[in-house]
């Protein structure tokens, strides 16, 4: 399975907090934002990744994330010249694809929650059909909504419906199997203009392809689309580190747990911040795990 970050939004709900900078590179309390969608392809055994940016922003990407060899993956880089819809991603990363299964996470979205490690490497050996993420919100109105029956199998997905049909959000993360390229070639613009990713799950869940996992009540899936989310956001990172003694989305310890670099390689990763609590905390993982 191979993996795609969009990142290619102009941010501009964050100006001029996100003028300098792409928003998915602001921080997160202790590390740039595009660390947590990393993670979470990680934990899906993921280790080829296509990072999809604006012509802006590819050159600070690359001198945050270079080609990810120092944790053990590959990351390649692509251009999205202006944000025409999330499903384009499919267009652009059409020869990173091939015929590989591939998962495609939003570069704003952060998750966290007990279990969610094992539902991700659950999801990431389907090779058939495609698999979403629906969790329960108050405002739906605001993203994709999916419907549920009585027995909890989908029936209905609209994207930002003025009348819901239920709570339940469709997160930024979706796996597809290796029809995606070809699906995604037959999509036509919304009438905002874009490529709706949407239009791409109903083709799944008109071929009864579709599973929806829900994330329940335990779990974080936090917004950074305003000044106060994102600082919500920071903050509950830092809640959730001071009082558990772990990070959440160390992309150097997740590729340590997951066998992709030895014990000596976070060692020397973490000398790079041994001046703060980031590479001790590094450096106290290679000792203990
Ligand atoms: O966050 C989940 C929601 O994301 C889903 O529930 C919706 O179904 C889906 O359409 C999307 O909602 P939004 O339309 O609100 O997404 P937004 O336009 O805010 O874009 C999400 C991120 O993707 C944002 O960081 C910008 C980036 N992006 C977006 C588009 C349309 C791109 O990099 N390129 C694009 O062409």
């Amino acid at each position: 399975m191979k993996g795609i970050i969009l990142a290619a939004g102009a941010g501009s709900r964050l100006y001029p907090a996100s003028l300098p900078i792409s928003k998915i590179l602001l921080p997160v309390y202790d590390k740039p934002m595009i660390y947590y969608p990393i993670t979470t392809l990680l934990l899906a055994g993921i280790k080829d990744i296509l990072i999809i940016t604006s012509p802006y922003d590819i050159d600070n990407f690359k001198k945050v994330l270079g080609d990810g060899s120092s944790i053990g993956v590959k990351f390649s880089y692509a251009i999205q010249e202006i944000p025409k819809g999330i499903a384009e991603s499919f267009l652009i990363a059409e020869d990173f694809i091939q015929n590989s299964p591939v998962a495609l996470i939003l570069g704003d979205n952060i998750f966290h929650g007990f279990g969610f490690s094992s539902m991700l490497k659950e999801v990431g050996k389907r090779e058939k059909g495609a698999t979403v993420f629906g969790y329960q919100v108050q405002d739906p109105e605001r993203f994709g909504v999916v419907e549920f029956d009585e027995n909890k199998k989908a029936v209905s997905i609209e994207e930002k419906p003025k009348n819901p049909k239920s709570n339940y959000a469709v997160t930024g993360l979706y796996f597809y199997d290796s029809n995606v390229v070809e699906y995604a070639k037959t999509l036509t613009p919304s009438a905002r203009g874009e490529l709706e990713i949407t239009d791409l799950n109903k083709i799944y869940l008109e071929k009864n392809a579709l599973k929806v996992e829900i994330l329940g009540r335990g779990f974080a899936w936090l917004d950074t689309g305003t000044f106060e989310s994102l600082l919500q956001a920071a903050n509950f990172v830092q809640s959730m580190e001071i009082n558990t003694g772990m990070k959440i989305a160390s992309i150097e310890e997740v590729a340590y747990r997951m066998g992709y670099i030895s014990k000596d390689n976070l060692i020397e990763l973490a000398k790079k911040y041994k001046q703060n609590g980031y590479g001790k905390y590094l450096t106290k993982i290679a000792e203990t795990v």
